[in-house]
């Protein structure tokens, strides 16, 4: 597929949105060096320093319901996690729906964003931003506990191209099995890497706060959580994990 490399870009996110509105092949990609605005979920700035992580946006046309669409967030994490854990050999966790993390620390965001109208998806851009070789003191001091790098974990530098080569790789390799075999697969190699399932958690929805026990996820790519002995689907939201 394209590859769209860029120096500087303002969010590979956004810079996907106007490609995406001239029409572009299944799978194009936006990769830049460092983004000056870079930006997460819930209207957040995301940190992406020049060089020092691996910045990058898919866009994709899948044949898919709106409803659907975490799927691709999902589909990536586990691409990402499986990367990860074969170039550097970190185990890291993955957090429902879209945050990759070593110890309770972020190492990789995600930030999927879709154009659709009525039952119809336009594209979908699948934004990922992984840490790799970022120093401790290099972060803002806001983020320095709560984020991490891959070289603060392994106290190496590690090649951001082999890292995004196996990534490419997995995350191509898991959209075709979508496609050909359905979303089950890919449901149970996320499973194996969730850190959310039977945990006791606190979801910050759009209109409410729940708490409950994450059981499962559904083929939809929807939390399902058990509070009170009733099962409640959850589509969006932030995810803290209770004691
Ligand atoms: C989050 O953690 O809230 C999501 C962060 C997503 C960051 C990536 S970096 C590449 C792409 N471009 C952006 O502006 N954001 C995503």
């Amino acid at each position: 597929s394209e590859i769209l490399y860029f120096e500087t870009v303002d969010s590979t996110n956004t810079q996907a949105k106007k490609v995406a509105l001239q029409g572009v092949k299944d799978g194009t990609i936006i990769i830049s060096e460092e983004q000056g605005g870079g930006r997460g979920r819930l209207s957040r700035s995301f940190f992406s320093p020049k060089y020092k992580g691996i910045w990058f946006s898919v866009i994709l046309k899948p044949k898919f319901l709106p409803q659907e669409a975490p799927k691709c967030t999902l589909m990536a994490a586990t691409a990402i996690t499986k990367a990860i854990e074969d170039v550097t050999g970190v185990k890291v966790g993955i957090k429902w729906p879209n945050d990759v993390l070593y110890e309770g620390k972020k190492l990789v965001g995600i930030l999927t964003e879709m154009n659709a109208e009525m039952d119809c998806i336009n594209y979908i851009i699948i934004g990922m931003g992984i840490n790799v070789n970022i120093d401790k003191e290099e972060m803002p001091e806001e983020i320095q506990n709560i984020a991490t790098s891959l070289s603060q974990i392994t106290g190496k530098k590690i090649s951001r191209l082999k890292l995004l080569n196996k990534i490419l790789y997995y995350l191509e390799h898991l959209y075709i099995i979508c496609q050909e075999e359905g979303f089950a697969p890919i449901l149970d190699e996320w499973r194996k890497y969730s850190i959310t399932l039977n945990q006791h958690i606190r979801v910050i929805g759009t209109n409410e706060v729940l708490e409950g026990i994450a059981v499962d996820i559904d083929d939809d790519g929807a939390l399902l959580v058990n509070i009170d002995g009733q099962i409640k689907r959850v589509l969006a939201g932030d995810v803290s994990i209770r004691p």
